[in-house]
């Protein structure tokens, strides 16, 4: 990764909405408020903002920049090692001499869906600064949008200035963005964004920082990481406790739309887009991912974290967990010691 991509000269050429449909729009019913009471600025939402404050930063300049990607060129061993590496071998649907394109399309399949994932968690985010009854936690989500602002800064700048192409949102995510946009209950925003994509999104983004062998995704994965965790802390502070208090129709709600939304995001991961795009046989393509026991092994590493957090809160229902297994998003070791 030395040399100079096409288009860096003049990004121009390749703007995101090229690949990508440019509007999306939900329309919604939902309930703002304003709250007069401003809180004793104390407890724990409060100490959390505090800390994202002090710890923002500028994608323009703590970032470098300066290092070449150019997209398509062969990759020597350490750079492409890592995270693609799951399609070396037998059984692969990638042949041999298409491994190097596959490695960058891949990168660029990833790049793009976390792109659209930190666009969804800037706008949802926002919903939230409108809807949550607390002072605490609509200052704290007005300091977390500034944060997604910041990742789509990062992550649009890498697509538009250093690969040159992108891909559109998958299916599944979209799905459950526009679920999470035209939802009135805000607790369920939360689950969707604070503990489902963002439990996802830190998973990914810290194997992503030493998967590709980019120091720019490096650097932008790891410092976007650091944020990624605080805004689950969010999350978890604010829904904890509140489902003991539910009733029983409440919860199922509850239950129905993790269901839903675990279902959708187990989509995300069979490439589907990237065996179409590469024209290979995009059958054979998803049968592999959902099979091969390395991208099964990068799923539970991925689901992991959301497993422990509906844990935590606790939502991990007989139903959700029996769903975890059967789509293969976990062994039936990470539920031990559950009734
Ligand atoms: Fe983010
Ligand atoms: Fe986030």
């Amino acid at each position: 990764m030395t040399t100079e991509a096409p288009g860096e000269q003049d990004s121009t050429l390749f703007t995101l909405e090229k690949t990508t449909a440019s509007l999306m729009e939900v329309d919604a019913a939902f309930r703002a408020n304003l709250n007069w009471n401003y809180g004793e600025r104390k407890n724990r939402i409060w100490s959390l903002y505090e800390k994202n404050k002090n710890a923002q930063w500028n994608a323009a300049t703590d970032i470098d920049w300066t290092p070449k990607v150019r997209f398509g060129e062969p990759l020597n061993d350490a750079e492409s090692a890592g995270l693609a590496s799951f399609v070396v071998g037998e059984g692969s649907p990638v042949p041999k001499e298409l491994l190097n394109q596959f490695r960058w399309e891949y990168l660029a399949w990833m790049i793009s869906q976390f792109l659209h994932g930190e666009q969804g968690a800037l706008v949802t985010t926002a919903r939230l600064v409108e809807t949550v009854p607390d002072m605490e936690a609509k200052i704290y989500a007005a300091s977390q949008v500034a944060d997604e602002a910041r990742h789509v800064e990062a992550y649009a700048k890498y697509i538009d200035e250093k690969l040159g192409t992108s891909y559109p949102i998958n299916p599944g995510l979209k799905a459950l963005l526009r679920d999470l946009l035209q939802e009135s209950e805000w607790d369920i925003v939360y689950l969707g964004m604070q503990v489902i994509v963002e439990g996802l999104a830190l998973a990914a983004t810290r194997l992503a920082s030493t998967g590709f062998g980019d120091p720019i995704i490096t650097s932008i994965t790891r410092m976007i990481a650091r944020d990624e965790a605080r805004h689950i802390g969010f999350g978890v502070v604010s829904l904890t406790g509140m489902y003991d208090e539910m009733t029983s129709a409440e919860q199922s709600v509850r239950e129905d739309f993790l269901l839903e939304s675990v279902h959708l995001m187990s989509r995300r991961f069979l490439l589907r887009e990237v065996w179409e795009r590469m024209e290979l046989d995009v059958e054979r393509g998803v049968t592999f991912a959902m099979n091969d026991p390395m991208m099964f092994g990068y799923r539970q590493l991925l689901f992991q974290q959301v497993i422990h957090l509906l844990r935590q809160l606790g939502l991990l229902s007989p139903k959700l967990r029996e769903l975890f297994l059967s789509e293969s998003l976990a062994k039936p070791e990470a539920f031990r010691g559950m009734a």
